[in-house]
């Protein structure tokens, strides 16, 4: 039977990806940084060769942008040295690693989704240190599958839950227009991600909602599918504290879900309709 270690189970992709684990898997041990803690080299290799897990998901990180600007050696602690001390106990017990990173490793200046084959130029710290964390899981994990995807929501903080706490709450919502990528539904993306670990071929996967657009258009959509009014005003990156440091352009194009023969996530708009009506359902409940 298939034991599986989730680092970062606390999370939002965390507690996703252990909710579907679950109930298939034989163990399935979750741990975070008050158990695990993934910058430290020796509580990484001790748990990993006490438990030998087939496969090992990282979906801890340091993933606050403006943080990681203001303390640079911690996100690079995190994010890169997390990935090689895991992909280190990976490559000792001969698991398979899944390992998460982000649209941020692109500089979004590019006008047409960036594919898996695109030179990765990341500009802010976040970005830097995922990109480094990707590196060393390549290096050094004989086997693994990076999963690079973007604005993910699903449980806990995230953009569609804050947008509609503002709007119930009626403070004014500015949205940025030109900040472009794919919303990804946490639990769609989970979904994949086990897929990809079980069947898909070692290598590097863009996993998106299907389609794209700005701030203000989701945020305009959100409001639409909860059925609330609100005042949303549509401001530029530069004024919108949420996106500062973001690329503005930063839509994957899942080349290599394609190429591999494996669907692609759905429309955006189609997961995001799922997930509010499922919220909707809950609270009414
Ligand atoms: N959210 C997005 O839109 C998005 C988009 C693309 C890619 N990603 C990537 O997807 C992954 C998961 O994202 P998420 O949104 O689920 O992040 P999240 O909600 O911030 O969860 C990250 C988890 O990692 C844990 N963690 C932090 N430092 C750790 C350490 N040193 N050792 C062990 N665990 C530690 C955190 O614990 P504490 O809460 O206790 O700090 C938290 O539970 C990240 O790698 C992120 O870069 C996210």
């Amino acid at each position: 039977m298939q034991k599986v270690w989730v680092c970062g189970a606390n999370g939002r992709v965390g507690q996703q990806i252990v909710k579907l684990l679950e109930p298939s898997y034989a163990e399935v041990f979750c741990t975070d940084k008050d158990s695990v803690d993934i910058t430290v080299p020796e509580a990484v290799s001790g748990f990993a060769e006490l438990n030998r897990p087939h496969y090992i998901i990282n979906c801890a990180g340091m993933t606050d942008v403006t943080a990681c600007e203001k303390n640079i050696e911690e996100a690079f602690k995190v994010n890169a040295l997390g990935a090689r001390n895991l992909s280190v106990a990976a490559r000792k017990i001969n698991a398979k690693l899944v390992q998460l990173s982000t649209d941020d490793v692109f500089d979004g200046e590019q006008q047409i989704p960036y594919n898996e084959f695109d030179v990765a130029r990341p500009q802010s710290i976040y970005g830097k240190s995922k990109l480094a964390g990707e590196n060393f899981v390549k290096e050094l994990s004989p086997k693994h599958i990076i999963v690079r995807s973007s604005w993910i929501y699903g449980t806990g903080d995230n953009y569609v839950n804050m947008i509609l706490k503002e709007a119930k709450e009626g403070t004014e919502i500015r949205a940025a227009v030109d900040q472009i990528a794919s919303p990804t539904s946490a639990l769609r993306l989970a979904e994949k991600m086990l897929e990809l670990m079980e069947h898909a071929p070692d290598g590097l996967y863009h996993v998106t909602g299907q389609g794209y657009c700005s701030r203000y258009e989701f945020a305009k959509e959100i409001l639409e599918l909860a059925g609330l009014k609100a005042k949303l005003t549509p401001v530029t990156g530069k004024q919108d504290e949420l996106t500062v440091m973001r690329p503005s352009y930063s839509v994957l194009d899942n080349l290599m879900l394609r190429m591999s023969e494996i669907e692609c996530l759905p429309d955006w708009k189609e997961s995001l309709k799922e997930y509010i009506q499922i919220r909707m359902q809950k609270e009414n409940n």
